[in-house]
């Protein structure tokens, strides 16, 4: 089953408007100079930036996403970002759950569900990530835990089209300690597997899980070729554009 291949980069918090949208105006004439790319190529920056860079981006094959959404489409949410108010600045992913949501706000496999089936009811694609600490991976719980974070935070209405799932290991986030190839596979075979029983085969066969975590230029070839890996979530390594194109350029 042929899955395209998505590169995507969360900018996490930074870069400001001089640096930021001169790295969209860069990576849209990259792809664009590519032709027909082997990969879908995506940029989540910081909320400040989502409007300025969907402009940049537009009429590109450059997909904006945001890095998180609010549950609900508007209210009494101070500080908050709906999903519909990124859909109608053009963008068409919103990234859920990262573990740094997880862990600086609290963010329970529930909510990030709600999250996710928010951004599907205004359009978008939702990234549902997860991962285990160190700490459960040690205690022997890494099948566990993704299992646990997987089906918790896995929208009923979930599909191929509608839903990325990201497995970043959270030890491996900013680390510079990446995931070997064997670890990712066999989280990433068994993320698959549970899709198979939860939605069927044809949508798991279907459905893209991205590897994140110290992905760089160096080891992204390798990963990019395990049998079920789909992509990258990308965080430092998607900061310069030469960085950030030359992953992409590990597409298989
Ligand atoms: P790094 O690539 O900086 O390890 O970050 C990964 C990540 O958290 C992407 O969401």
């Amino acid at each position: 089953m042929a899955r395209r291949i998505l590169i995507a980069g969360n900018w996490k918090m930074n870069k400001v408007q001089s640096d930021g949208l001169a790295l969209v105006e860069d990576l849209v004439g990259r792809v664009k100079g590519e032709g027909a790319a082997k990969f879908d190529m995506l940029v989540c920056p910081p909320f400040t930036l989502v409007s300025k860079a969907c402009e940049a981006a537009a009429g590109s094959a450059v997909a904006v996403g945001g890095q998180d959404c609010h549950m609900n489409e508007k209210g009494a949410h101070t500080g908050d970002t709906s999903a519909w108010m990124l859909a109608d600045l053009g963008c068409s992913y919103a990234i859920v759950g990262h573990s740094e949501r997880r862990t600086d706000h609290a963010e329970t496999n529930e909510q990030v569900r709600a999250k996710a089936e928010a951004a599907h009811a205004a359009g978008l694609i939702a990234i549902i990530c997860i991962g285990e600490t160190l700490a459960e991976r040690e205690a022997g719980r890494t099948i566990e835990v993704n299992r646990t974070q997987l089906l918790g935070s896995l929208p009923d209405g979930a599909t191929a089209d509608n839903t990325v799932i990201a497995y970043e290991p959270v030890w491996a986030i900013g680390t510079g300690v990446v995931a070997t190839p064997d670890q990712a596979q066999e989280v990433h075979a068994m993320l698959r597997a549970e899709l198979v029983s939860a939605k069927g085969q044809g949508t798991a066969d279907a459905m893209r899980i991205l590897y994140g975590g110290s992905m760089n230029p160096k080891n992204a070839a390798e990963l990019l070729a395990l049998p079920d890996v789909d992509g990258g979530l990308i965080g430092g390594a998607s900061l310069k554009a030469d960085d950030f194109w030359a992953v992409a350029q590990g597409c298989p």
